[in-house]
């Protein structure tokens, strides 16, 4: 047991937990973009919502949304522990030695791009999760979501949170499988391969949302709105 939390508190314990929770994250957006896209069935958002008071409902799906909030919350935990170990075992910045080599300004910068998707998470969990499940608003999600995309500024904001997060996403899954073990030549393409595949299907998929909303593409937000 003190061996277990020992490890839990050592650098290599927060690294394993910080790539653990995040490959959690990213099957949780696979199952929250299959969700979304069922706005685009031209149904006036009824497979939609039917959808989200499925996810409401079932137990099962419940005790995962802990698990989820747990991972997101060890995860941002972790990160800020991580960031700042590596400040102060090295306090001077490097001025243009970081250029080099694989590293990338995104792959330097997953703090300051993760802090960002924190925001974006924030703002969302607060336009749609907090006011139907504990304020008490009971209007058609799919609807919400149509009349949130209206907003110039909401709208900008999903879309630059979204290329941030393929950002994030596109270095953290090879990165993760890293610190799993498999960083060996014969692994490390196809992973960073695939991760760049889910990264861009996660920015596209979920990037389309306030793009096709906001500009009421194929008629899905009239549709939605009744229009
Ligand atoms: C851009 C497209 C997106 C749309 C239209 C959207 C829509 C929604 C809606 C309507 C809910 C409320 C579901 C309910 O309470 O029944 C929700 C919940 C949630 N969203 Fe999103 N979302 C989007 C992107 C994202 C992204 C990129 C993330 C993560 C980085 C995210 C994380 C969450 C979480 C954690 C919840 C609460 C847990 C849950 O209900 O499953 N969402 N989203």
């Amino acid at each position: 047991m003190i061996a277990a939390l020992k490890m839990f508190y050592s650098t290599l314990g927060r690294k394993l937990v910080m790539a653990l929770t995040g490959l959690f994250l990213a099957v949780f957006l696979l199952e929250h973009l299959y969700g979304n896209l069922q706005l685009y069935k031209m149904d006036g958002g009824l497979a939609f919502n039917e959808y989200g008071e499925f996810l409401v409902h079932n137990i099962v799906i419940r005790t995962v949304e802990f698990a989820l909030f747990g991972g997101i919350l060890l995860h941002v935990i972790d990160a800020l522990f991580l960031t700042l170990h590596n400040r102060k075992a090295r306090p001077v910045r490097y001025a243009v030695s970081h250029q080099a080599g694989n590293s990338t300004w995104f792959s330097r910068n997953m703090g300051l791009t993760g802090s960002i998707i924190l925001v974006f998470l924030v703002i969302h969990l607060k336009t749609f999760f907090v006011t139907h499940r504990f304020q008490g608003v009971d209007t058609s999600m799919a609807q919400d979501v149509a009349v949130a995309f209206q907003s110039n500024w909401y709208a900008a904001l999903y879309l630059f949170s979204m290329v941030l997060l393929g950002a994030h996403l596109n270095h953290g899954f090879q990165s993760a499988f890293q610190t799993l073990g498999w960083n060996n030549h014969r692994y490390m393409k196809p992973l960073k391969i695939v991760g760049t595949l889910f990264a861009l299907l996660v920015t596209i998929g979920f990037g389309s949302f306030p793009i096709i909303f906001y500009f009421d593409l194929f008629g899905v937000a009239s549709n939605i709105l009744g229009q």
